[in-house]
């Protein structure tokens, strides 16, 4: 089959690369001539200097040239393309509402050159991308405003998580598609030929709207299953003594019907997706009428989770913020990613500097960078430049009054050494996502300790 790719960031580029390994010959499509000229290269650093996945490089050099070609002009490729899959940004604007701008002008794009092809065999135009329900109708009234001839619009959302965006392409949990009628249906069959009839893929086919459904409903729920152990299962275990938080996850989740992921307790979820998209529902519901109670306890349960282990350390811990010095541990909103969207280290910080901290010390093995984009703007707020940056914990920590772990990197869960080692107590241990599993002996040795799903532990002195 013949594809057209239309936006090559994080969801775009994986599916692209998979799709040519499964032999079909694709044309990954970007406006952006830097991008496409970076990825052209086939090298590791210029490729990943967008879009970093396990297993991208490797499955881009070899399909490239053969199945997979980059280019940022489709206009001699159009004739003969089976589908067209749109994966390009949807970001959220400030009412909560999504900006489909990027989509709709990529939308206009296609349909000027699906107007003017020669061949009028079926073409299929699929989005990938989250986007408010009702939106695969809006691609076809762009269409139709074009007088496209012989077009079909279908919904097939992606559920990638990221840092498993190739692996998730190659074996998704389930292949959604949303289309109007059997001959679109069958197109698309076509393209995930290897899904269909799967023993362990879920293919499912439904309405458009459907398919937009599920890939809200979706992102909200595992964001109110995170949320629900954050604000209510570690809530418990911080509360009333003697309660092991990691026993109470093994006895709640061993019941079939519940899920271990998302029972991870931690200082708040981040990411691109979930805040996003839970935004935009409660936006999408409200403009249609109805209450969303439900959606905006859980979007204010995982903002407040951001900044809570900080009022717990003023008021639980009697710690003073104010003219102190905190090192400040993991930047990204997950492991294995520089991405700093939604992270709870940007509230972290905020919260910090409000709070008249003297200077962060801050450190990251991939996000560095990613922040100080985000908090080097001195004209706007000063403050940021009591941040720096450090190439280890041990570094950050050293000369601190407190330390505040905010990202799940592995490498902090030797962090109880490192701090005996740096620094002296009185010293306070904010632990925002259970990585220091010998907390006791740092306790003992007169290390004062918070963690989120625990009560706050006094260093014996
Ligand atoms: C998420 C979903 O997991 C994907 O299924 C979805 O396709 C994607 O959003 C999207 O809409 O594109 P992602 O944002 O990459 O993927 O990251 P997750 O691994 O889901 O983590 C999100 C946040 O939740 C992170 O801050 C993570 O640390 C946190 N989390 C995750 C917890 O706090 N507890 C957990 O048990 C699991």
């Amino acid at each position: 089959m013949k594809i057209i790719v239309v936006g090559t960031g994080f969801v775009g580029l994986p599916h692209a690369a998979v799709m040519a390994e499964y032999g079909h010959e694709v044309y990954a499509y970007d406006i952006d001539a830097t991008r496409v000229a970076a990825y052209k290269t086939g090298e590791a650093e210029e490729i990943e200097r967008y879009v970093n996945e396990p297993g991208l490089v490797s499955a881009i050099q070899e399909t490239m040239g053969r199945y997979l070609f980059f280019t940022s002009d489709i206009t001699d490729v159009v004739e003969g393309t089976d589908v067209f899959f749109f994966c390009l940004n949807t970001p959220p604007k400030r009412d909560g509402s999504t900006d489909l701008s990027y989509y709709t002008n990529a939308g206009h794009t296609v349909a000027k050159l699906l107007a003017e092809r020669k061949d009028k065999k079926r073409v299929v135009l699929v989005n990938k991308s989250t986007v408010p329900v009702g939106t695969a109708r809006l691609l076809q009234n762009i269409m139709n405003e074009h007088n496209v001839e012989n077009f079909g619009v279908a919904s097939n959302p992606e559920f990638l998580a990221q840092g498993n965006a190739v692996d998730g392409s190659r074996k998704p949990d389930r292949v959604v598609v949303g289309a109007d009628t059997e001959e679109d249906f069958q197109i698309i069959r076509r393209i995930y030929a290897q899904f269909v009839n799967h023993v362990r893929i879920r293919y499912l086919e439904t309405t458009p709207e459907t398919s937009e459904s599920i890939k809200y409903v979706a992102n909200n729920l595992l964001l109110t299953y995170i949320s629900f152990w954050n604000g209510v299962g570690a809530r418990i275990a911080e509360t009333f003594p003697n309660i092991r938080m990691e026993d109470l996850k093994i006895g709640v989740t061993s019941d079939s019907r519940i899920s271990t992921w998302g029972s991870y307790v931690s200082n708040g979820a981040g990411g691109s997706c979930f805040g996003k998209d839970i935004q935009s529902m409660i936006y999408q519901l409200n403009q249609a009428g109805r209450r969303t109670d439900l959606l905006q306890a859980v979007y204010n349960i995982n903002e407040y989770q951001k900044v809570y282990l900080i009022d717990r350390a003023i008021h639980e811990a009697g710690f003073n913020f104010n003219q102190k010095t905190v090192a400040l541990l993991g930047l990204a909103f997950k492991k294995r990613t520089n991405d700093m969207r939604d992270s709870a280290a940007l509230k972290v910080v905020e919260a910090l500097l409000a709070k008249g901290v003297t200077s962060i010390r801050a450190y990251d093995p991939l996000a560095a960078d990613a922040a100080q984009s985000y908090w080097f703007n001195p004209e706007k707020n000063h403050l940021f430049e009591r941040i720096t940056y450090f190439n280890s914990a041990k570094e950050a920590i050293s000369g601190s009054d407190a330390v505040y772990v905010s990202t799940d990197w592995e490498e902090f869960r030797g962090l109880s050494h490192t701090i005996d080692t740096t620094v002296q107590p009185p010293y306070l241990v904010i632990d925002g996502r259970r990585m220091i599993p010998d907390a006791q002996t740092l306790v003992d040795r007169g290390y004062d300790f918070l963690p989120v799903g625990g009560m706050f532990m006094k260093g014996k002195r």
